[in-house]
């Protein structure tokens, strides 16, 4: 398949990155990098399976020591669409059950000659660790409640695709701020990108100290929705707390579910998303999860995009290699 998209021919010599670890570090121009080079992929694949072998001859891994079902799917189709190899790692069946680290079981697994690997574990900072161990690229797949950054940038793509520029927008996280590494990634990547964030929740799992940070903090959806340009609906992540942070789920969901009566009271316009799983009936009633306003399904759609321009930056052709 030849291409046509000149954003997609050569890596920019601005981009100087081997990982990616989180959208903390990364500049404005950067995060505009990765969702230009997305946006020219999914322009550039359109309703087509084919392969663009931009990557031959590269080897991606994916390592997930917590379970996935859209992050490590859309990586390996990436990876393939761009015709590289891939792998993949189960910990459940690996070699780790008889005392292999992570940092060891990973560098046997670059020995095999791996070029990138996609990291996925409960503990934050392993990928960062990883990096620091190993000579091939490491992309952070979900760290813990720490950072998930193509999840971050998938939500931020199929914000803009709606809305145009983020600046000026007002974009509301509700639900378990404490626990998600989507919150992190998303407060991060919107903030730079000149958007008004309120997280919003129940105050055992929003804390205060975000204002520091410019974002402003609500436990109260109902006085924050009429203002509200996007509601990012996020899961209330039970198994890394270890004590119930509201008293049962159908209070939980009294107060923070997006339904039928809120949705009402919210702009006409309103986007929502969720980064998935969704919990029907907990963060969001099935009318609306599948109903007008919803974009979920486009945010899986626009995973593969950011993973194929995350792929491509950090391992394609650098356009400094050219001259
Ligand atoms: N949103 C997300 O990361 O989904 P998975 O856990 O299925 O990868």
């Amino acid at each position: 398949m030849s291409v046509v998209t000149p954003e997609i021919e050569m890596v920019p010599a601005s981009w100087t990155r081997r990982h990616l670890l989180g959208l903390e570090d990364l500049t404005a121009g950067e995060l505009n990098l990765i969702l230009d080079t997305a946006t020219a992929f999914k322009r550039e694949t359109a309703g087509c399976t084919q392969k663009i072998a931009k990557l031959a001859g590269v080897t991606m891994a994916n390592l997930f020591f917590e379970n996935s079902t859209r992050t490590r799917t859309s990586f390996s189709l990436a990876a393939r669409r761009l015709g590289a190899d891939t792998v993949d790692f189960a910990s459940s069946s690996s070699s780790m059950s008889k005392g292999e680290t992570v940092v060891d079981t990973a560098r046997n697994i670059e020995a095999m000659g791996v070029n990138v690997m996609v990291v996925r574990h409960r503990t934050p900072g392993t990928p960062h660790l990883l990096a620091k161990s190993l000579d091939c690229s490491v992309i952070n797949a979900g760290d813990g409640p720490h950072e998930h950054p193509t999840q971050g940038l998938l939500d931020i793509m199929t914000i803009r695709e709606s809305r145009g520029d983020l600046r000026g927008l007002t974009v509301a996280l509700v639900g378990d701020i404490a626990f998600s590494r989507t919150a992190r990634s998303n407060i991060w990547g919107l903030k730079k990108l000149g958007a008004n964030v309120i997280l919003c929740g129940p105050s055992t799992l929003v804390s205060k100290q975000w204002e520091q940070f410019g974002v402003e903090v609500s436990y109260h959806l109902d006085e924050i929705l009429p203002r509200c340009d996007v509601l990012n609906l996020l899961r209330i992540q039970f198994e890394r707390q270890t004590t119930r942070p509201f008293p049962s789920v159908r209070e939980y969901a009294s107060l923070y579910a997006m339904n039928a009566e809120r949705l009402k009271r919210a702009k006409n316009d309103v986007l929502i998303l969720a980064p998935g799983p969704i919990n029907r009936g907990v963060e969001v009633t099935p009318d609306v999860a599948d109903g007008p306003h919803s974009v979920i399904l486009d945010q899986v759609t626009n995973g593969l995009a950011v993973r194929m321009a995350v792929l491509w930056l950090i391992s394609g052709k650098p356009m400094r290699d050219d001259g």
